[in-house]
């Protein structure tokens, strides 16, 4: 399990879809006055250096962040990407030749009155997140299984609070405890919103989930995919990504159904890129 670098995927094209996401519902929900508890139970090292170690080794980033910073010739940027392409810039340069992780592009959006929750396993990632966080009153950053952090940390004193699930599912038990984790923090915090990630893979395991995860609530969902590519059987890697948003902010769903046309068409590898968007 702790083999998983994120380093190595940064800025690919799940990032992209992950991060968008993210983004579009932390800018929604610090809009209104309310303290906000941020939880990033898999947060990775916070942030990433394209152009070194391992993310110059495989430049997945070219299948993401690349394609998008060269806007495509021809398509129109929607509004949305637009402002989260200029964010990841303007991060870029107050951190010269970083890409925002997740508690990064977080940390960009909350403000004063709000907390970060920050859980990670790996020595490495961690150590990094400590000290790109150590001067920040507003976070807490753990050495501690982000599953666990779900049931010391849920419901947040102010009851408004956004958990994001982002786990490398590189072993199979990985799922059932996504799924365990998820139903077990709708019984505590209900309202709380909920933002799971999961690959596009040719494992059962990986098809069942979205669906797992949207029968665990008669709350509303949303389900957002992208496919950048065919999916070829008996392969190992995904041929895109999608997220299971539980209590999303109203405007979510149609600021990516207009957004998901032009991911798709900028992102797309072959003529099987495309998306889906459902809402439960
Ligand atoms: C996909 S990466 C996170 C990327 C990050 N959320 C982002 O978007 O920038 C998953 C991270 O989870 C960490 N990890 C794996 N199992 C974990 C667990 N049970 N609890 C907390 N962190 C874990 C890995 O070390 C890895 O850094």
């Amino acid at each position: 399990m702790l083999g998983y670098r994120h380093a190595f995927h940064a800025g690919n094209h799940a990032d992209i879809l992950k991060h968008l996401v993210l983004f579009l519902c932390l800018r929604y929900m610090t809009g209104k006055p309310k303290p906000l508890l941020y939880l990033d139970t898999h947060a990775g090292a916070g942030a990433y250096r394209l152009s070194e170690g391992y993310a110059s080794q495989t430049r997945e980033w070219e299948t993401g962040l690349g394609r998008l910073s060269d806007r495509v010739s021809g398509l129109s940027v929607p509004a949305s990407v637009d402002e989260y392409l200029r964010f990841t810039a303007d991060f870029g340069r107050d951190h010269p030749g970083e890409f925002p992780g997740s508690p990064a592009l977080a940390s960009g959006l909350l403000r004063p009155v709000d907390r970060l929750l920050l859980r990670e396993l790996h020595p490495a990632d961690l150590e990094e997140l400590d000290s790109r966080f150590a001067l920040d009153p507003r976070a807490q950053v753990r050495k501690e299984d982000g599953f666990a952090a779900m049931k010391a940390c849920l419901p947040p004193p102010s009851r408004r609070g956004l958990v994001i699930l982002d786990p490398p599912y590189e072993i199979a038990s990985e799922y059932d405890r996504v799924v365990a984790a998820l139903a077990d923090a709708l019984v505590r915090f209900e309202t709380g919103t909920y933002l799971v990630w999961y690959p596009l893979l040719e494992r059962p395991e990986a098809r069942a989930l979205p669906s797992r995860l949207t029968g665990l609530t008669g709350r509303p969902r949303l389900m957002v995919e992208l496919r950048v590519r065919r999916s070829i059987p008996g392969e190992r890697g995904m041929s895109g990504s999608g997220m299971v948003v539980v209590n999303p902010p109203w405007t979510l769903e149609s600021t990516l159904r207009s957004a998901l046309p032009f991911l798709s068409a900028a992102l797309g590898q072959d003529e099987s890129a495309s998306w889906r968007l459902e809402h439960q």
